[in-house]
């Protein structure tokens, strides 16, 4: 299969330094988002990096840590452009913008009442913002700016940078794309990581993840995640983007890439492409001087198809124009067969224009060109870091399963390396697909799965924006989305990027107040569009009420989605459907075996019921099955699991939480201890104690633990999850620090807020304890986790931004 089709997924050599380290190392895969910055400077360090190339390459100042994808990434900021001009509600979409992306604005745009006109002589006071592309969607050079004091938002390709004006010059305000041609497996086209760059004027509106640089007690330099997700913690339902997991993994990847290469050796890769474009101009006579990567004809017969029937593929166009993309593995034989076969059967535009080159240069340097050095750095960057080689994470809500190696060989394959707009009954992924959508059918009881969320935000939205589709079919004005205050805060900004309001509904001893919510459907009347809620609930309890709940909603005309962030909890022996929700999202990266990869890639896909499916949205990220690649690991790992054994994990799992809660309720305040309701997470309330929630983290990472959720759902409290594949030993040694912790709360606090303690601090002991007792808390003879770092200090972070 020779494929030329682009559109924001081309072909890259990925070295195996690369992929041994990344792909083939859990140390690497294995470690959730790193909020604790003391164990976790290796990957900060690598997304500072992949900010910093972002930057170099784009131009801008400012540049988060990796999205999902760039059409969910057009989506956030065409929010930004609206909210930053309320007044104003057209966007303009420039005809040679890419069609994909332009269809997922639109659905965004429709949601909340935005007009998208084509027109270029449309009048700017008029409209919030603009988007472009360049090169555009043809393949030309596109560097003509639309004027008037508006937000411009540039679509770019990261090779065409090292050679052309980058948008920063040309005079956007912001730019996106993806950027896995930096040495990303293509997959099926995905998971690839997207990104944003911008100026500083918009710098704090950008979605995502910022990491910036602090200091620790002894003033060294430590990295840190200077802005969360936001829209997850504070803006809540006021985000311009619901994002969460995102592709760090991916943007790691793509960094280490540009470290590998270096600048120059990037700028090489660049003009080679470029070389390939010019070769085929030569040989079938056309002017490509205004062509990056791409070129298109124009076609004289069926030369799409009779290409396929040669197994050679282009993007046809809705024109019916067909483009071929060039990439860095593509090589003469490629290019000879290619224009062998359109040679006298297709027209070729020709249009020059005046083209600006860069004059300044990336300067993004390589660590050295010697791949040993590079294999040491890298080497270096992992000790930093704690994954689930080194011992548990208890992270409430997050599921930290193992994945067996043998669940990711399919990731390797080179059959399982196609672009993603190749049809799937022409490749191994239809098998994939086939199987994963049989079983998650069963286990949810839906009728139909879909697959374009990456991420259980992703997931939420599709599900709303499905719901909402079908409401407007019936010309139904619905606005009201009900849900609890302890709702995971993508839960309020996905209702309302899909133009939802939300009603939060009070909780008592952690369930639903019915009669709140009763309250709030009979104020709401026939505006109701529907409710959300984790199941189990994010306190960690079986909701007793929910298909009376569901009932009620369904008798005012609304629609119940499920959160299944937790469904690890009723895997195999309850399903969605049961329950009365009319849809629920998987995250394939939680319950289904996918590592986390250090705060992404996810998937995020959703099971719906029958009568829904004709409204799920056609056009919702750049592939009909996102991040597709991974969902291997999750296929193979149902392969392994019969539905039975699900169930027995499940039930495993809320048995090992009643035993931890029973374990440390005479230790610790633990809400709702006594519930009947208990499943597989349980929350410590912290007040009241001489420490803090993070006092207590960081001196977990002393005993060799990564700390639990802290402070969510419930302020000053830590939330614990433990999950089928931990062993009893493990547990048991968890509960014993857990227990040591608290008699240390009582006898010598300083252990905790000096926590966590470092080789450094060896050096310079000064502490009213000894190194025994603050180092190896279980014994001098026992598995120890060294934190590279001591406590960062947050508040000199934020300060000095
Ligand atoms: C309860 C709940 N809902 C939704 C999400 C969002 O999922 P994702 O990070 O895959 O977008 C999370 C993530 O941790 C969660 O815990």
């Amino acid at each position: 299969m020779l494929s030329f089709i682009g559109q924001g997924y081309t072909k890259s050599r990925t070295p195996a330094i690369i992929i041994n380290h990344f792909l083939r190392n859990p140390h690497i895969y294995t470690p959730y988002t790193p909020y604790q910055e003391e164990i976790s400077q290796g990957r900060l360090e690598l997304l500072y990096k992949y900010q910093d190339l972002i930057c170099d390459i784009t131009g801008f100042e400012y540049a988060t840590c990796s999205l999902i994808d760039q059409c969910q990434v057009a989506m956030d900021i065409m929010m930004i452009m609206k909210n930053s001009k309320p007044q104003a509600s057209t966007i303009l979409i420039h005809p040679h913008f890419n069609s994909r992306v332009a269809k997922t604005i639109e659905l965004r745009a429709k949601q909340h009442d935005i007009n998208i006109t084509r027109d270029l002589t449309y009048d700017p006071n008029l409209l919030c913002g603009v988007f472009s592309q360049n090169p555009d969607k043809f393949g030309l050079i596109n560097q003509d700016i639309f004027k008037g004091d508006i937000i411009k938002a540039c679509l770019t390709d990261i090779y065409s940078n090292f050679i052309y004006e980058n948008p920063e010059k040309l005079g956007y305000d912001i730019c996106f794309g993806h950027s896995g041609c930096l040495g990303v497996p293509i997959g099926y086209g995905g998971p690839q990581p997207a990104f944003i760059a911008t100026s500083k004027k918009y710098s704090r509106l950008m979605p995502g993840r910022y990491i910036g640089k602090s200091i620790d007690k002894y003033n060294l330099e430590a990295y840190r995640l200077t802005w969360q997700t936001r829209e997850q913690h504070i803006r809540r339902e006021k985000a311009t983007s619901n994002v969460c997991t995102s592709q760090a993994l991916l943007a790691q990847i793509a960094v280490t890439y540009g470290l590998y290469h270096g600048a120059n050796g990037l700028r090489d890769i660049s003009y080679s492409i470029k070389d390939k474009i010019d070769y085929i101009g030569n040989k079938l006579n056309i002017d490509t001087n205004y062509n990056f990567d791409t070129f298109t004809v124009i076609p004289e017969s069926d030369l799409y198809n009779d290409l396929i029937k040669n197994n050679i593929y282009g993007f046809e166009h809705e024109n019916r124009h067909i483009s071929f993309t060039f990439d860095e593995t593509h090589d003469k034989n490629d290019i000879n067969r290619l224009c062998d076969k359109i040679k006298n059967k297709a027209y070729f535009s020709k249009k020059s224009r005046l083209i600006k080159k860069r004059n300044s240069n990336v300067t993004f340097t390589s660590i050295s060109d010697n791949e040993l050095d590079l294999q040491r750095y890298l080497h270096d960057l992992s000790l930093k870091d704690y994954s689930l080689s080194d011992g548990m994470i208890p992270l409430g809500s997050c599921t930290m399963k193992h994945t067996s190696p043998s669940h990711m060989e399919k990731l390797f394959q080179d059959d399982y390396q196609v672009h993603p707009y190749i049809s799937i009954e022409k490749t191994p992924y239809i098998e994939t697909f086939d199987y994963l959508s049989k079983r998650l059918c069963e286990l949810s009881g839906f009728d139909k799965i879909y697959y374009q969320g990456q991420s259980g935000a992703m997931g939420e939205y599709a599900s709303l924006s499905t719901f909402k589709n079908y409401f407007d079919s019936k010309c139904e004005k619905r606005k009201y989305i009900i849900m609890p205050r302890s709702a995971h805060g993508t839960n309020a900004s996905s209702a309302s990027l899909t133009g939802l309001k939300v009603r939060y509904v009070d909780e008592k001893n952690g369930l639903i107040d019915i009669e709140h919510l009763d309250k709030i459907i009979n104020e709401v009347k026939d505006e109701l569009f529907g409710f959300m809620l984790t199941y189990p609930n994010t306190y960690g309890l079986f909701e007793p009420n929910i298909k009376l709940i569901n009932e009620k909603i369904h008798k005012n005309g609304g629609l119940s989605y499920m959160d299944g962030a937790n469904f690890n909890a009723i895997m195999g022996y309850q399903t969605s459907e049961e329950l009365g929700f009319d849809s629920c999202h998987f995250n394939l990266h939680k319950t289904f075996a996918i590592p986390h990869g250090g705060g992404g890639p996810g998937m995020g896909p959703i099971g719906i019921r029958e009568f829904l499916a004709p409204y799920l949205p056609k056009y919702f990220t750049s592939t009909d099955f996102g991040s597709a690649s991974i969902c291997t690991i999750s296929e193979q790992y149902l392969r392994k699991h019969s539905n039975l054994e699900l169930a027995k994990m499940a039930k495993k799992n809320i048995d090992t939480n009643k035993k931890v809660i029973n374990e440390l309720k005479d230790y610790y305040k633990i809400l709702n201890s006594d519930s009947e309701y208990i499943a597989h997470e349980f929350i410590i309330d912290v007040k009241g104690l001489p420490v803090s929630e993070n006092d207590i983290c960081k001196r977990l990472i002393d005993y060799g633990f990564h700390p639990p959720t802290m402070s969510w759902p419930v302020s000053k409290s830590l939330m614990i999850e433990i999950v089928e594949s931990e062993s009893d030993e493990e547990i048991h040694r968890f509960i014993t620090a857990m227990k040591m912790i608290k008699q240390e709360i009582n006898s010598n606090p300083n252990l905790l807020k000096n926590a966590p303690h470092t080789q450094r601090d060896l050096v310079n002991w000064n502490y009213d304890y000894s190194i025994e007792k603050g180092c190896f808390p279980m014994g001098l003879n026992k598995r120890k986790y060294w934190p590279t770092t001591n406590r960062v200090d947050s508040v000199y972070g934020d300060r000095n931004f």
